[in-house]
């Protein structure tokens, strides 16, 4: 077997309950002192912030929190919160939310770190050192950023979403309890969770580590497929399988929002080592250009591109058939996608999304920028022109 390595936060905490001893494990295991807590007004009402608060301070800590998050983050939301955080002046950040809010803490402790601006950052291993210990705690169950070395945000002068990958990122601790996500919005639940398909599936097809390296462009946090990666993935996506439509369906099924809360935090442990690729890399000019989230563009995307590596990946798109309960074939596995995604309510067509043929080549050539996801595709895109293909089939 090839060597291959593994990444994740330092610690990892998972199950019901588990936000409970959140002021132990940060006292104990990170042993700072004050805490600055990033989250957004939405869950300060629903009563989550002091659910994570309360253990806070009940160890000891001084906590501030700072409820100024925005989903797809702006950069001027980012730097608005490093400014309440340094009149805080805090030994540890901690990220409480969805990814939105997670990545805005992950970037909050970069700057307070390494000042600069965010765009110094921009792109694969950028960041010089260790960052202030971040903690993430996720109230939706998809994204994978509690255990990502990636932080995305909206660079709004260019109408992109870029992101900032560099294993000083990864949270020295992640604490993913089902419980904060029971009361997560069917069309956040929808679109995070069909976000952790869409990370098992790149992960799973990605390309394989010998080919990866053989490809131009240098060392990345990404390595390509691996053994341990696979394992996460193929979990992450029966459990997508078994738990999404319950879960967004029959909202206070909890034995489902715990399977997708795992499934999230798989998902992300699998993307996060082996890469993402085509999917995302269509996906982030879409989302800065029209109004989507990152899950429900990706979704939308999905079997597209499948149908675009299947010619490559037939055996493991068969697996991923087998995984959803499907047949096991190519197009068992893309129709089993093409009904969860239906199932969930995420959009099928670019042009209900206000997409206009117009913007489709700029998007081809926007994506086919984005090299060091291109790289992780098994099926290596030439040109723009092919990418500008399946943003056609998907319009
Ligand atoms: N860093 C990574 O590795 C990574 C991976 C995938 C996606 N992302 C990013 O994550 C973002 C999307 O994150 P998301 O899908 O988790 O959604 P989100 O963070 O954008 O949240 C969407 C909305 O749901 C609300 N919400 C969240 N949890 C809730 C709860 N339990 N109860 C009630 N309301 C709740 C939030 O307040 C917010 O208004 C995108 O910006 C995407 O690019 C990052
Ligand atoms: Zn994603």
């Amino acid at each position: 077997m090839q060597p291959f390595q593994f990444h994740g936060p330092a610690s990892l905490v998972v199950g019901r309950g588990s936000v409970e001893s959140l002021g132990t494990l940060v006292a104990g295991r990170l042993r700072v002192r004050r805490v600055f807590v990033v989250s957004d007004e939405t869950l300060a009402s629903a009563g989550l912030l002091d659910r994570v608060v309360g253990p806070l301070r009940a160890a000891g800590l001084e906590v501030a929190a700072w409820t100024g998050c925005v989903p797809e983050p702006p950069g001027e939301v980012v730097v608005a919160a490093v400014a309440a955080a340094r009149e805080f002046g805090p030994d540890c950040v901690v990220g409480l939310g969805g990814g939105s809010n997670l990545d805005t803490a992950k970037l909050t402790a970069l700057l307070l770190t390494h000042g600069g601006e965010l765009s110094d950052y921009v792109g694969d291993s950028r960041v010089p050192g260790p960052v202030l210990p971040l903690v993430c705690v996720p109230t939706t169950a998809g994204t994978g950023s509690e255990v990502s070395p990636a932080a995305v945000y909206t660079d709004t002068a260019r109408k992109i979403k870029v992101s900032c990958l560099s294993p000083f990122l990864r949270p020295a601790l992640a604490v993913v309890d089902g419980s904060l996500t029971d009361r997560c919005p069917a069309k956040v639940a929808a679109d995070a969770g069909i976000d952790a398909l869409t990370h098992a599936v790149e992960a799973y097809t990605a390309c394989g580590q010998a080919e990866f390296q053989a490809r131009p462009g240098g060392a990345t946090v990404y390595q390509g497929k691996n053994p341990l990666a696979d394992l996460m993935a193929s979990e992450a996506i029966r459990l997508v399988g078994r738990y999404l439509t319950r879960a967004v369906l029959t909202p206070s099924d909890t034995e489902a929002r715990d399977g997708m809360a795992l499934a999230g935090t798989l998902g992300g442990l699998a993307f996060s080592n082996a890469g993402v690729a085509l999917v995302h890399a269509m996906e982030y000019p879409v989302g800065g250009a029209v109004h989507v989230s990152h899950g429900a563009g990706n979704g939308l995307l999905l079997p597209f591109v499948m149908r675009f590596n299947a010619g490559v990946r037939a055996a493991a798109l068969g697996e991923i058939g087998a995984m959803l309960g499907a047949e096991a074939t190519v197009d068992g596995a893309i129709h089993a996608v093409e009904e969860l995604r239906t199932a969930v309510g995420i959009p099928t067509r670019l042009r209900d999304l206000g997409v206009t043929p117009a913007m489709l080549p700029s998007f081809a050539d926007k994506a086919f920028a984005i090299g060091r996801l291109m790289r992780v595709n098994p099926r290596l895109p030439a040109s723009p022109a092919e990418i500008l293909a399946v943003y056609e089939a998907a319009y």
